[in-house]
């Protein structure tokens, strides 16, 4: 006989994660990145670097820098940030976190209780969406168009829950880049969000783990730097311009609230090789790797629009993300991505359904998203042609796949 644990375990929990049975053959989801661009070389002279300069600090937890993080990774944050996104904050505003997951846990825990509501764009992070759920908290779906979050649908929505009696915690978005549908929003938006924020007295959650990869290198300032109250948090991650295995992210936030964060920030302090190992490399080379790694994503994406323009034809519907790692795809309205996750599962393809990543699962029913970062090139291409064939044989489209006309069957 074995112990039974499901009697103890406390209502509310979430249902048993499945086990992992390892990686399909053609995989379109996820957050991966490019294993051919992990700066390796790099990293181990950077390993070697600082564990030989000052490797006998781990002997304390948060190697003496104090429980918000390694300093010299904060310092080379506050630099990059102030360069990049404008932002005039210093090593003391950052919260070094173990991924931006842990982020979001902090902001959460620190703002959200069971009944709350919050706001943020209607397609959305799976990750940010299922903590929404599992907390109890309601979510404002805000359409987006090619710009990012509708300012004037989001100014209905404020007004809305004012008329109902309902404060929104705060506004989450994923601003620069957004996940999933690649957009940007314009300085005139983070101007008008900024003002609407103000007018009703919700601050903002920015979720800004995708501005290293705009294919122009132009980004944006950030709303934090915009924001002229002290309302924004600003969550940020190394996982998509360096590595998400390393799990590495951070919060720049105002004393007030992260106080509050770091109170619940309970785990003596996140992983310090890689923070170490991170500074090391970030002073001299990050400059020079993140442009090397956007053109290696940019290559996949074309060959991604290609292979889905090819199998797909007209049957793929997609807007071309101004960088990021995604593709937001819109199939016709008679399939299913639910079913069509299935059915491609069992071919070895995996996508995420539309569904997953939306507060509005109608809207996304045949929409999908692709990662098409970790898939080599041959990859996408075989990929992209069996999920075609799969989607042909269950739903009818697309009538043409591989320039060939099939019969229907
Ligand atoms: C919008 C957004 N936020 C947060 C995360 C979590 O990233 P990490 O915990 O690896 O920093 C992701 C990952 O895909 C994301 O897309």
């Amino acid at each position: 006989m074995t112990f039974d644990f499901a009697p103890l375990v406390p209502a509310g929990a979430p249902p048993p994660a499945a086990r992992w049975t390892g990686s399909a053959k053609f995989n379109f989801t996820g957050g991966n990145n490019d294993a051919d661009a992990v700066p390796l070389d790099g990293l181990m002279a950077a390993a070697q670097a600082v564990l030989a300069r000052e490797g006998r600090s781990l002997s304390h937890y948060g190697l003496a820098s104090g429980p918000q993080g390694y300093r010299p990774l904060r310092d080379f944050l506050a630099a990059k940030l102030k360069r990049d996104a404008g932002m005039a904050c210093t090593a003391d505003d950052i919260l070094i976190v173990s991924g931006s997951l842990q982020a979001l846990d902090l902001v959460n825990g620190a703002l959200l209780a069971r009944g709350d509501t919050v706001i943020c764009e209607r397609d959305n992070y799976q990750g940010t969406l299922t903590r929404y759920q599992r907390l109890g908290v309601t979510a404002v779906g805000i359409p987006l168009d090619e710009h990012g979050m509708r300012i004037d649908a989001l100014e209905a929505a404020l007004a809305d829950l004012k008329r109902k009696g309902v404060r929104p915690k705060f506004i989450y978005t994923i601003p620069t880049v957004q996940n999933p549908t690649g957009t940007i929003l314009p300085e005139d938006r983070r101007v008008a969000l900024l003002r609407l924020a103000d007018d009703y007295g919700v601050p903002i959650v920015e979720d800004d783990c995708y501005a290293d990869l705009i294919w122009s290198g132009n980004r944006p300032p950030a709303l934090y730097a915009m924001s002229k109250s002290e309302d924004v948090i600003h969550i940020g991650s190394f996982s998509k311009s360096i590595a998400p295995a390393l799990r590495v992210g951070f919060i720049v936030a105002p004393w007030s609230i992260m106080s509050r964060m770091l109170a619940l920030k309970t785990d003596a302090g996140s992983g310090a090789l890689e923070q170490m190992v991170l500074a090391e490399y970030c002073r001299d080379n990050f400059a020079t790797h993140v442009p090397q790694l956007r053109v290696a994503l940019r290559k996949k994406l074309d060959t991604l629009m290609e292979a889905l323009n090819e199998q797909f034809g007209t049957a793929a519907e997609f807007a071309e993300p101004e960088g990021g790692i995604f593709l937001w795809v819109k199939l016709p309205d008679q399939v299913d991505t639910l079913a069509l996750y299935q059915k491609a599962l069992a071919a070895g393809v995996v996508i995420n359904p539309g569904p997953e990543w939306s507060t509005d699962r109608v809207h996304a029913k045949s929409r999908m998203r692709l990662c098409f970062a970790s898939p080599s090139q041959a990859e996408i291409r075989e990929g992209i042609a069996v999920l075609a064939d799969i989607c042909r044989k269950e739903f009818g489209v697309p009538e043409r796949s591989g320039n060939v006309t099939r019969a229907k069957g």
